[in-house]
């Protein structure tokens, strides 16, 4: 039969004790209301009618950037007023829909597909499925009663239970599928006479098993649970993150301590990869395969290819990686990167809209902006793109082969060329022709002996002022010794032997 399906989350949440809907809360990484939306998709559902109250708008977005504009039809309650009350709100849209419809809550987001199959598979149109389970702590839910024979007979909720109905195990999750039309007419004959005086759409359940046949479907206590409050809402969250490390253990991720692995629904991770504690993949994340993520990554809306090592504590949004480069620690990838295969990236590396050719290093303590880093280039310690002027944004150019001293500012725009080379400490500000050398250095003076007399000049001072309790004479380590009062000639400063003037002689390879 048809099956459409109806998602009640027009609650707030009041326990929640949030500016935001219930449903807008997430667990592993993803608003609660996903879950119901992606399971009724799942099943085939043909119709998808969401009932929405609090937040509305910020709902329906929240779900459209997810599974895209006219996923779900809407239906507005607008005063909550029971879940029975909130399902006939779907009647308009689904009153003459002639197959079954799936109750699915949104706040319900660790139901599996496999449990959902059953419960739709056993319904039909003289039989309504609803769904149980067995808690060792039954507080809070509706509890399922039974006649002597084990024969459904209805569901008293908590506030309307006596002490014996209180002290039953088993409970109503409050998911049913069955003929639509036996619903919504049953529902528009649906009293308040109960203590919260709503509308409950456990009260269809009673007339069924008296009109029709109930046939309930046991889902395991974890499956269950309703994220009524925030504590409800991390041990779901929990769950969920330990089924998608199992899922990816089986399919031959090697995660190291599953307890510790944030990761939402979605991510793909390649065969014999290694997963650290505490790495995070959020959102659209593919890893290929025989990388190793280690501790503390961060990776949002990237793609990382095949044998990849990311070292501790990188983060990294936005980006491509190919294979076999090696990022980090401490790196940060920030939108818009594209590292080439085999590049390297060391620690305090940043770089953003920014391509690095095959093979390219930038081993230490870098910032690469808005720019285009050739294949091969040696990019050394301390470079750092001037890629924004207070205005506006520019683009460095560094083609393949050239090697980026140590201390190298790049005042962009501006490029370096094929196989070029600038020294250390060089500001570039006009395009470095290819196969050159680029250097900006101020001379390097030697003032003979200076050290040696103030060592003495700070030590006499030291003797008769007593400033440091400890023995007369040693004052090696005391930095902010205030400044001699007395004057002396000051020596000229003689020039280093080795002037700025290098022509022909190539740099020394570092970093
Ligand atoms: C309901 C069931 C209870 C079951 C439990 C399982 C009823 C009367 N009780 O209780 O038997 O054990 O779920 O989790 O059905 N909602 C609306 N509009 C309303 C009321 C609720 O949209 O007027 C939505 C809520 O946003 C929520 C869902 O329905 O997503 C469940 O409502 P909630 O108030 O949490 O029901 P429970 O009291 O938990
Ligand atoms: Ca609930």
């Amino acid at each position: 039969m048809n099956v459409a399906t109806v998602i009640l989350a027009a609650g707030l949440g009041t326990r929640m004790k949030s500016d935001k809907a219930k449903v807008l809360h997430t667990v592993a990484g993803r608003p609660m209301i996903e879950y119901p939306v992606a399971m009724a998709r799942a099943l085939g559902s043909t119709r998808v009618v969401c009932v929405l109250g609090h937040q509305a708008d910020k709902v329906r977005e929240a779900v459209e950037r997810r599974f895209g504009a006219g996923s779900i039809e809407v239906a507005i309650q607008s005063e909550q007023r029971g879940t029975g009350h909130a399902v006939l709100m779907a009647e308009p849209q689904l009153g003459d829909h002639d197959g079954l419809v799936l109750i699915l809550y949104g706040d319900t987001p660790l139901l599996t597909r496999a449990v959902l199959e059953r419960l739709v598979a056993g319904a039909s149109s003289s039989t309504v499925t609803m769904m149980t389970a067995r808690l060792p702590d039954p507080r809070g839910y509706g509890r399922v009663v039974r006649d002597s024979d084990g024969k459904f007979v209805k569901i008293v909720e908590e506030k309307d239970a006596t002490d014996a109905e209180q002290r039953l195990d088993e409970i109503n999750a409050g998911i049913y599928c069955g003929p639509a039309k036996f619903f919504f007419h049953t529902l528009a004959s649906i009293g308040t006479n109960n203590a919260q005086g709503e509308i409950y759409l456990t009260d269809v359940m009673e007339r069924a098993a008296r009109q029709l046949g109930v046939v309930t479907v046991e889902a395991a206590a974890d499956e269950v649970m309703g994220c009524n409050d925030r504590v409800d809402v991390a041990k779901a969250d929990r769950i969920v993150r330990l089924r998608l490390a199992e899922e990816l253990m089986r399919a031959g991720v090697a995660v190291r301590d599953p307890e510790r692995l944030y990761v939402e629904p979605g991510v793909e991770v390649g065969r014999d990869t290694v997963l650290g504690p505490n790495v995070e993949l959020r959102g659209k994340v593919k890893i290929g395969s025989g990388c190793v993520v280690e501790q503390g990554a961060v990776i949002t809306d990237c793609t990382v290819g095949d044998r990849v090592h990311i070292k501790p504590y990188c983060v990294m949004s936005e980006s491509t990686v190919a294979n076999g480069a090696q990022i980090g620690p401490w790196c940060h990838i920030r939108p818009g990167s594209v590292i080439e295969d085999d590049v390297h990236l060391g620690n305090f590396v940043e770089t953003k809209k920014t391509r690095m050719g095959r093979g390219a290093k930038a081993n230490h303590l870098t910032y690469l902006g808005d720019a285009d880093v050739g294949e091969k280039v040696n990019v050394g310690c301390g470079t750092i793109t001037c890629n924004y002027d207070g205005y506006v944004k520019s683009r460095t150019v560094i083609e393949d082969g050239a090697f980026i001293g140590s201390d190298t500012q790049l005042v962009a725009p501006v490029t370096v060329g094929r196989g070029a080379v600038t020294a250390a400490g060089t500001t570039v500000y006009r395009d470095v022709p290819a196969g050159a050398l680029a250097l900006t250095r101020p001379e390097l003076v030697f003032v003979e002996g200076w050290a040696e007399r103030k060592r003495e000049k700070m030590q006499a001072r030291k003797g008769t002022n007593g400033v440091s309790g400890g023995a007369a004479g040693n004052v090696k380590h005391a930095p902010n010794f205030p400044k001699p009062k007395t004057k002396k000639k000051k020596q000229a400063p003689v020039k280093a032997k080795t002037k700025a003037s290098v022509k022909g002689k190539p740099a020394r390879r570092r970093g």
